[in-house]
C-alpha cells in the first residue's frame, strides 16, 4: 500500500503533463490547462507537472520526430496519449536532470495510470532504445533546421527570412528557459536597495544592463517569497516589456488610454511612473480584465476598467474622450514570447496572421482619432513577424497622412522600419516591437 501510493505520487505530475499537452494539441493554452491541475498533492508536484508540460511543448517537434523514428507504425488516434507519454519520457531523458532510471520507470508507470498497462512494455522498449541511440537519431532529424529548433516550418521560415543575420541566435534563445525578471517601482525603492533586500532573503539577482527598473533573477522563485511583492513594490515583467513605460513617456496628470490592457502588467507600470494619471484600461476579454483589477489592487493604484472593443470606441463613454497617451499593446502572434509561452508554436497557424493583422489595423485606426493634440500613441507587439510590426506601422502611416512616427531611441534592439525591434535572448529580453505615432504639425 505504502509503495503503491509512493509510485502514484511520483507518477501523477507526469499524468498531468500528458493531459496538459493533449489539451494544447486540442487548441487550449497551456496556462489554462495548468490552471486545472490543482489535484496534485504538493507544490513540488505542481512545479514538476508545469516543468514537464512546458518542456514538452518547447521541444515538441523534435521530441515528436525522435519518438516517431522509433515507432514501427504510428499510434491510432485513440492512443495519441501514448505518443505524448513517449515524448514525456524522451524529454526527461534528454532535457531534464531527472536520473534516467527514474525517468524510465515513472514513464512506464504512467502508462498504467493512463489505463493502458498493455503499452508498458512498448514504452519501456522505445525509451531504452532512445537512451542508447539518441545521438545518431538526433543527428539524423537535426538535419532539418526547423526540427532542430523545434518550430513549425512556417514559423521557422518566417523568423529565418525576417532576421537572416540573427535567426540562429533567436531560434536558439526561443528554446531556452527564460529568467524571471522583476520591475522595481522606483518611486518606492531604488533598484540597489531592493537588490540588497533580495540578497538578504537569499534570492540572487543582477541588475539588467540597460533597463534601469529591471532585476534579473538567477533562479525562479515563487512571487510571494519576493519582499513586498504583495504591495506592488515589484512586479514580474520582462525587461523588454518595461520599455513600454519609458516609450510612452507619461507626465503627471495626463489622461491615458490603455486600449488592450489585460492582464495589466503595463497598466500598473504606467500608473507607477507618474502621479495623478487618469488611466482608462480597456480589454475585450472581461475575464482577463479581472486580472488587471487584481494587479492594480496589489499596487494600490486605480484606473477606470472597461470591458470593450478597442476597434469600436463609438458610442462609449471612453470613446468620447481625448487622451494624451494611448497604448495599443495589440493582440498578435506572440512569437516574441515563445520562451515564456512555448505552446504558441503548437497553437499558432500561418493562417492566423492575416486575421491578427486586420485586428491590429482596426484597433489602430479606431484609437488614432482619440489622441489629443500633442499626444503620443505607442504601438506594441510581442511579435517577431515584420508584417505585424514595421509592415503594420507603414500601412497605418500610408492610410493616415496626418500621422507621423516619432523616432524612439533604440536603447535595446535595433531599428526596424519606423520602430524598434527587440529580439528574444539578444539583449536579455523577450521579443517586442515598439513604434510611437503622433499627429503631424499642421
Ligand atoms: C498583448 S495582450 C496585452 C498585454 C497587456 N498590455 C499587459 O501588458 O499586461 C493583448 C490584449 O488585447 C486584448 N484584445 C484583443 N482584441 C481586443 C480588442 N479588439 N479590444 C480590446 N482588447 C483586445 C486581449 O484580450 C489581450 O488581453
Amino acid at each position: 500500500m505504502h509503495t503503491a501510493s509512493r509510485v502514484c505520487r511520483l507518477a501523477d505530475p507526469r499524468l498531468s503533463a500528458v493531459r496538459n499537452v493533449l489539451a494544447v494539441l486540442d487548441g487550449r493554452s497551456l496556462d489554462s490547462a495548468l490552471g486545472d491541475t490543482p489535484a496534485l498533492a504538493d507544490d513540488r508536484d505542481r512545479a514538476l507537472a508545469a516543468e514537464l508540460s512546458f518542456g514538452i511543448c518547447r521541444w515538441y517537434r523534435r521530441l515528436d520526430a525522435l519518438v516517431s523514428s522509433l515507432l514501427r507504425k504510428p499510434f491510432k488516434k485513440k492512443d495519441r496519449d501514448l505518443h505524448v507519454l513517449l515524448m514525456l519520457g524522451a524529454y526527461q531523458l534528454l532535457y531534464s536532470r531527472i536520473p534516467p532510471h527514474a525517468a524510465l520507470s515513472t514513464t512506464v508507470e504512467t502508462s498504467r495510470h493512463l489505463g493502458k498497462p498493455w503499452a508498458s512494455k512498448l514504452v519501456n522498449g522505445v525509451l531504452r532504445r532512445l537512451q542508447r541511440e539518441h545521438e545518431s537519431l538526433g543527428a539524423g532529424i537535426d538535419k532539418v533546421a526547423a526540427v532542430r529548433f523545434a518550430q513549425p516550418d512556417w514559423l521557422y521560415q518566417a523568423i529565418d527570412t525576417a532576421w537572416p543575420g540573427s535567426s540562429e541566435d533567436v531560434l536558439a534563445a526561443l528554446q531556452a528557459r527564460p529568467p524571471l525578471v522583476l520591475r522595481v517601482d522606483l518611486k518606492r525603492s531604488s533598484r540597489d536597495d531592493y537588490l540588497a533586500r533580495l540578497t538578504m532573503a537569499g534570492i540572487s539577482a543582477r541588475p539588467h544592463a540597460t533597463v534601469e527598473t529591471a532585476l534579473v533573477l538567477d533562479a525562479p522563485v515563487g512571487v510571494h517569497s519576493l519582499p513586498d511583492f504583495d504591495t506592488g513594490l515589484v512586479s514580474v515583467q520582462d525587461a523588454g516589456a518595461q520599455l513600454a513605460g519609458d516609450y510612452l513617456d507619461v507626465s503627471p496628470g495626463q489622461r491615458v488610454l490603455d486600449a488592450c490592457a489585460a492582464p495589466g502588467g503595463k497598466t500598473l507600470d504606467i500608473l507607477q511612473r507618474a502621479p495623478d494619471l487618469q488611466v482608462t484600461a480597456v480589454d475585450i476579454d472581461a475575464g482577463r480584465l479581472q486580472r488587471v483589477a487584481e494587479n492594480l489592487e496589489r499596487g494600490g493604484c486605480e484606473a477606470e476598467l472597461v470591458s470593450g472593443d478597442a476597434a469600436h470606441p463609438q458610442d462609449t463613454a471612453w470613446g468620447g474622450r481625448r487622451y494624451d497617451r494611448i497604448l495599443v499593446d495589440a493582440p498578435c502572434s506572440a512569437t516574441g514570447v515563445m520562451r515564456r509561452h512555448p505552446d504558441i508554436r503548437l497553437l499558432r497557424r500561418a493562417g492566423d496572421i492575416d486575421g491578427l493583422m486586420r485586428r491590429q489595423a482596426a484597433i489602430l485606426d479606431a484609437c488614432w482619432p482619440l489622441l489629443a493634440a500633442g499626444g503620443r500613441l505607442l504601438y506594441v507587439t510581442c511579435s517577431l513577424l515584420k508584417a505585424e510590426n514595421a509592415g503594420q506601422v507603414d500601412a497605418f502611416l500610408a492610410r493616415h497622412p496626418d500621422a507621423e512616427a516619432v523616432e524612439l531611441p533604440a536603447r535595446l534592439g535595433s531599428r526596424s522600419g519606423k520602430g524598434v525591434q527587440l529580439l528574444p535572448g539578444i539583449d536579455d529580453t523577450d521579443g517586442f516591437y515598439y513604434a510611437a505615432l503622433q499627429a503631424r504639425a499642421a
